[in-house]
């Protein structure tokens, strides 16, 4: 598997390109053969999460044609049938979204029940107690979604936690049931907006989206769009936290600052100069920063994809910092890695106490998942002396070109296959 070689200490400056939203991108790309013209979409990041999700639309059927690695058709007329094949589930969780999409187009579908992740438990009974009400009747068969509605129709749905994935895979079928749907403590983050805004764009009737109560009314047909995906919020408050744990100063450009204010006024509060502008925004760390507490919550609150990443910040920063995960009941399984860089963390149930430290040192460390890999490279960078960060295919899931970006931004990082890694040294191998 291959590997990061990080020799840490050089702050992170200049400029750095923000790509189109992943979380977005799944479920847009999703929604995209609900309709049987043909969808063009722009912006869509490549980074392995988007390359299988468009490897199982196009195992299903629907025509995918690749532009380039930005810039995707495709056309949902020629699906041929409603089940989705578990090893893709296997590669993609959230091919789950493929259930609110085949109901609302075909009023049926079959699709491996997701297994749970490093993060925590990632049960559906949400989105399935959803459809439910929509009159889809649910079967759950040698681990497949047998899903089936011979009338699929608009219902009031209250979410009991603010589901992202839940609000979208609703969202999705009641855009073609007959009537209308209220979803009640919906999920606000931009990913969801942006699904509303496609769906719409394809002639949907989606209203409310970034609220916590979203109205559809359904509707008989969509059509063809052209649609571009909304910047990622979590790659640049990736750099962003990137700069701040190097005493960097950095320029995140094509932004939305608007949805980066949780990390804007974290950040801000521990010390950092964050500066706005249009679409980019300035982060700039010239001193100490100081200890703060987190909560991670639904959007607008800090985000748990964040978590990882400003756990690494706050282990440098003066004082102790109290971190509490309200998300995922198991997301800080990068600590024990960190703790072999020198960080002094202390995990009690869903709270992680940070004592912050002068220095971190590098080591060779595992990757655990997405976001706790970008941490782990944000600690490499912040580190004295070489790291090898291991497993880096989880990173890659989420993060285009996040060594050459890096890279462009003054950091010592090279990817390299793991058999040219003894220790923290690569070892030249005579080509
Ligand atoms: C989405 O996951 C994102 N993934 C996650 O990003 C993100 O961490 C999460 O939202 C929260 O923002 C995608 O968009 C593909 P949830 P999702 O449903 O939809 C519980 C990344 O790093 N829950 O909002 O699965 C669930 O267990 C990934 O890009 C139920 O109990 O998250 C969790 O504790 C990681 N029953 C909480 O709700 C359900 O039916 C929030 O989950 C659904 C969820």
């Amino acid at each position: 598997m291959d590997q990061y070689v990080i020799k840490g200490g050089n702050p992170l400056v200049g400029d750095v390109e923000i790509g189109g939203a992943k979380n977005a991108a799944l479920a847009i790309i999703t929604a995209a053969i609900m309709t049987d013209e043909t969808v063009l979409l722009e912006n869509i990041p490549d980074v392995s999460d988007i390359n299988a999700l468009l490897g199982a639309i196009s195992f299903i059927g629907a025509t995918v044609n690749r532009m380039d690695r930005h810039t995707v058709s495709i056309n949902g007329s020629t699906i041929s049938g409603s089940s989705v094949d578990y090893d893709l589930i296997k590669k993609i969780r959230a091919s789950y979204y493929l259930l609110g999409a085949l109901i609302g187009k075909y009023k049926k579908a079959e699709v491996p029940l997701p297994g749970g992740c490093t993060i925590g438990s990632r049960p559906i009974d949400l989105h399935l107690k959803g459809l439910q009400a929509m009159g889809v009747n649910i079967k759950i068969e040698h681990g497949d979604i047998i899903a089936e509605a011979e009338d699929l129709h608009g219902a009031h749905i209250y979410l009991d936690m603010a589901s992202v994935g839940a609000t979208i895979n609703i969202m999705m079928a009641a855009t073609m049931a007959r009537g209308k749907t209220t979803i009640e403590n919906a999920a606000r983050e931009p990913h969801v907006v942006d699904a509303a805004n496609f769906l719409n764009s394809m002639g949907a009737s989606i209203k409310g989206a970034g609220t916590e109560v979203i109205r559809i009314r359904g509707v008989q047909k969509l059509h063809r769009t052209s649609y571009s995906i909304v910047p990622d919020m979590i790659e640049a408050g990736t750099y962003m936290m990137a700069a701040a744990a190097t005493g960097g100063d950095i320029f995140v450009t094509n932004v939305i600052p608007k949805h980066l204010e949780a990390m804007t006024a974290k950040l801000t509060e521990i010390g950092c100069l964050v500066q706005e502008y249009d679409d980019m925004i300035r982060v700039k760390a010239d001193k100490r920063l100081k200890r703060t507490q987190i909560k991670t919550l639904p959007y607008p609150g800090f985000p748990t994809d964040m978590q990882p990443q400003m756990a690494v910040v706050l282990s440098k920063a003066f004082g102790t910092s109290m971190i509490t995960e309200n998300i995922f009941d198991s997301r800080f399984k990068y600590v024990d890695e960190l703790a072999r860089m020198g960080a002094s963390i202390k995990v009690k149930g869903n709270t992680a106490i940070i004592s912050g430290c002068e220095r971190l040192t590098g080591a060779r460390v595992a990757v655990p998942d997405l976001r706790a890999g970008a941490a782990l490279v944000i600690a490499a960078l912040a580190a004295e002396g070489v790291s090898v960060v291991e497993d880096i295919v989880y990173i890659q899931r989420g993060y285009e070109d996040f060594e050459l970006k890096l890279k462009k931004l003054g950091a010592d990082i090279e990817k390299v296959d793991s058999s040219r890694v003894i220790g923290n040294r690569i070892i030249q191998i005579a080509e």
